[in-house]
């Protein structure tokens, strides 16, 4: 079996469910679900034997430590995180506890579990960091993407926590030898997501009615993967990955943020027109910039191409076609969401958790 934190989240819950639909090895998910973090997105393995949830911290190390003697995974697939750059803006708090403090209480649990286990559990074990693209900082112009022996340049609270645990969870493949991988990747797009952060806050914002905010002047640019290609890379890695080393993930989707929003208002004047017959661009408003705004982010996906044969399935056109597509047939999805109703669902629906 495999544990992975933050199942619940955006990413996470689109791991697992591909992961089940993969393979027959069963699922872990520990996610103490957080405003982001959304039982209902993995309402389908309700009654599946293959996977099982439990509410929890991965700072509370006595839990993590039990969950660990009692399943005895064998690979440890690590999303729990704060990830939105606003909010880490407006708070950082959360962000260097849960992302730092956080991925230092597993990083102890884990080394006494891989140091008490049997020498052929120990020579199977993975324990797989998911990290960003925005560790490395910002591009300008011309430069060229981000390649795995880049500087690491954080310039978010956001970055800098993620930074912080792509460190630790290096040095403890250097000193203590644990089985470590690391991925950093580029923005992910695709169903479930949070409509805090770009695309789902354009089409939900576009169908309300409301105005579309552009940060600054909107030629920031961002490299876009389909959440699921996403999935089968860190796959791919956790079957076939170098240990101790890190694998950029990307799309080669370079695209600066009006590029993103005007395909999203083309997408829905083609499939959702507005009544009064007008685009969706005309609910376009320019907004003073995100503080510290990272210009150009790119990723160099050579490495993972050549080593272990991954390439992304799907173009910006197909996965924006069905991401869009996804938020117009899952209304009651994004209302649960805005209104919180998905909390009284889930407790309606499993009732206390936890071990
Ligand atoms: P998300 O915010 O949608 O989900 C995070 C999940 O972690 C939530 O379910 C939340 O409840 C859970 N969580 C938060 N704090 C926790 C804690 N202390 N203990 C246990 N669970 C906790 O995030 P996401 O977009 O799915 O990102 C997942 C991971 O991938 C993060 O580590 C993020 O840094 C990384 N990442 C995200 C992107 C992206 O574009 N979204 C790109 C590259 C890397
Ligand atoms: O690069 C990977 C990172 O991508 C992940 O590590 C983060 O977890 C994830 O949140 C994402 O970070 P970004 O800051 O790039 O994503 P966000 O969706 O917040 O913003 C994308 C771009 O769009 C960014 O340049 C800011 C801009 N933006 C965002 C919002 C929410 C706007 O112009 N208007 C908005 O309302």
């Amino acid at each position: 079996m495999i544990l992975v934190t933050g199942g619940a989240g955006f990413i996470g819950a689109n791991f697992i469910l591909e992961w089940l639909r993969n393979a027959d090895e069963p699922v872990l998910n520990l996610d103490k679900l957080t405003y982001a973090g959304n039982l209902e997105t993995l309402a389908s393995l309700e009654g599946d034997p293959r996977y099982a949830f439990v509410q929890g911290d991965i700072c509370d190390k006595a839990l993590i430590d039990r969950l660990l003697l009692k399943h005895r995974p064998r690979a440890i697939v690590h999303f729990a995180a704060e990830s939105h750059v606003d909010r880490s803006i407006h708070g950082p708090g959360d962000f260097i506890q849960t992302n730092i403090i956080g991925t230092f209480s597993l990083l102890e649990s884990v080394r006494a579990y891989f140091g008490m286990i049997h020498e052929d559990e120990r020579s199977a074990f993975r324990f797989l960091h998911v990290s960003t693209d925005e560790v490395y900082g910002s591009l300008a112009k011309g430069d060229p993407a981000f390649s795995e022996t880049n500087r690491v340049e954080p310039n978010s609270p956001y970055s800098a926590s993620k930074a912080a645990s792509d460190h630790l969870v290096r040095a403890y493949h250097h000193t203590y030898g644990l089985p470590v991988l690391t991925t950093n990747c580029s923005n992910n797009y695709g169903p479930f997501q949070f409509p805090e952060k770009l695309i789902p806050l354009m089409v939900v914002n576009a169908l309300a009615g409301k105005s579309l905010p552009i940060y600054g002047d909107g030629q920031q640019i961002r490299d876009w993967l389909y959440v699921t290609d996403h999935c089968a890379a860190i796959r791919r890695v956790l079957e076939g990955g170098r240990l101790g080393e890190t694998y950029n993930i990307g799309g080669w989707n370079e695209k600066p943020n009006i590029d993103i929003v005007h395909a999203i208002c083309d997408l829905l004047d083609e499939l959702r027109p507005r009544a009064d017959g007008k685009s969706y661009r005309e609910q376009i408003t320019y907004v003073t910039d995100r503080p510290g705004h990272d210009r150009r982010y790119a990723i160099d996906a050579t490495k993972i191409e050549r080593e272990l044969g991954w390439r992304p399935a799907e173009t910006f056109e197909t996965g924006i076609r069905k991401t869009v597509q996804w938020y117009l047939d899952h209304a009651q999805w994004v209302a649960n969401v805005q209104s919180g109703a998905y909390r009284e669902w889930l407790e309606r629906q499993y009732g206390a958790r936890g071990e």
